[in-house]
């Protein structure tokens, strides 16, 4: 089978991520191209691939490029996403697929249009406590699940934010610790359940973080559709990025994560799921809440775009997850319960809509 060409467009943090999953993955995808409009970026990425590298759009076009990597900040994830498809290139985008369910829209209709593929990084879900415990909950091994719980405490100071130009605030973020950090918690619950939200009912404050405007703590119920309650807890203003916390409580037993170590109960036994050894060349440079799974998840996108296959994580799973946020924001805003589907607003402030775009 041929070799892929890739690029990434934004070699901020989580490239490293990228870095090491395109050394491991090099027998199937070869990185032609790295851009980022900060040009020391982009040349430390691509030289030691032997890749070009470039400031502008324009950097990617005419290199028959298969597949690009969009690690951006979050405004800019549907802009690009659609304008790379209509260039001819399939998209991999970093979480969120968007800040809003309308951009999420048009990029749906942007690849439908366009042909091309089009995937959003959720690497948690490629975990291997994650697989098993979603086998196990859809097999019923649990019973009905009656509830789910998670709890993220992690560390956000001021040095996180300071030197960004997006980073904590609504316009380029699309919000705090929802959308950024707790996104995969919201995801693996949803995920792992296999049941679609009927409701939610949240709220989002700003306890610790004084010169930002997006939030810093959130708390919420959510019902889905099999009746299943998930109660959320979320901020990142703890003293330390202590491992998350997820639970499903079945009538038979129950199961979670404690990060990405999971374990489960049966008939009064705890059994727990090993992590799988760390890959040689592995991503030990890169904090260990992002786990492992990036290589999985680009490998398993290679292969649809190779294959022509569905894409795993895709568009609509993307839209899926942000639907849970935003209608936590929405909630709160409106302090009622939002019952899906709902009309999106994007956001200016702590509770304030923004009622023209920027
Ligand atoms: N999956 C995960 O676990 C995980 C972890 C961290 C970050 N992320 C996601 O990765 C994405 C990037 O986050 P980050 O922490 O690396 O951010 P970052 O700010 O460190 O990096 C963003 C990079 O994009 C570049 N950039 C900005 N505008 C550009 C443009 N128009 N063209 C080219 N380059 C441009 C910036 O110069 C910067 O180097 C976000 O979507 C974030 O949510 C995901």
């Amino acid at each position: 089978m041929r070799k892929l060409r890739i690029a990434i467009m934004g070699c901020g943090r989580i490239s490293a991520s990228y870095a090491a999953a395109f050394r491991q993955l090099c027998e199937t995808a070869e990185l032609v191209c790295a851009v980022d409009t900060d040009l020391s970026k982009a040349r430390a990425f691509a030289e030691p691939f032997g890749a070009s590298y470039g400031t502008r759009f324009e950097d990617l076009e005419g290199k028959g490029i298969d597949v690009l990597h969009l690690c951006l900040p979050h405004y800019l994830h549907a802009p690009m996403a659609v304008r790379a498809m209509e260039a001819g290139m399939h998209v991999l985008t970093e979480k969120p697929v968007a800040m809003t369910l309308q951009e999420a829209d048009r990029m749906a209709e942007a690849e439908k249009r366009t042909g091309k593929k089009l995937g959003v990084i959720f690497q948690t879900r490629y975990e291997d406590s994650v697989i098993t415990l979603r086998r196990m909950i859809r097999e019923g091994a649990f019973g009905r699940i009656l509830s789910a719980r998670s709890f993220l405490t992690w560390n956000r100071p001021y040095s996180y934010y300071e030197g960004s130009d997006w980073k904590g605030t609504w316009e380029r973020e699309g919000g705090g610790v929802l959308i950024d950090q707790a996104i995969h918690s919201i995801d693996r619950v949803r995920h792992m359940l296999g049941s679609e939200v009927e409701w939610i009912e949240g709220s989002i404050h700003n306890h610790c973080h004084d010169r930002l405007l997006v939030e810093d703590s959130a708390e919420a119920a959510i019902r889905f559709r099999d009746g299943c309650i998930y109660s959320l807890y979320a901020c990142n203003s703890y003293a330390d990025d202590v491992p998350i916390y997820l639970e499903f409580f079945g009538e038979k037993g129950r199961c979670g994560l404690r990060q990405d170590v999971g374990f489960y109960e049966l008939e009064g036994t705890v059994h727990t799921i090993p992590v799988a050894a760390q890959q040689p060349g592995g991503l030990s440079a890169t904090p260990s809440y992002w786990g492992e799974s990036h290589p999985k998840q680009l490998l398993d996108f290679y292969h649809s775009v190779l294959s022509d296959l569905p894409v795993a994580v895709d568009v609509t799973e993307g839209r899926r997850t942000l639907e849970i946020i935003k209608g936590i924001y929405l909630s709160s805003l409106k302090r009622e319960r939002i019952y899906l589907p709902f009309e999106d607003v994007s956001y200016c402030g702590l509770n304030q809509i923004r009622t023209q775009e920027p």
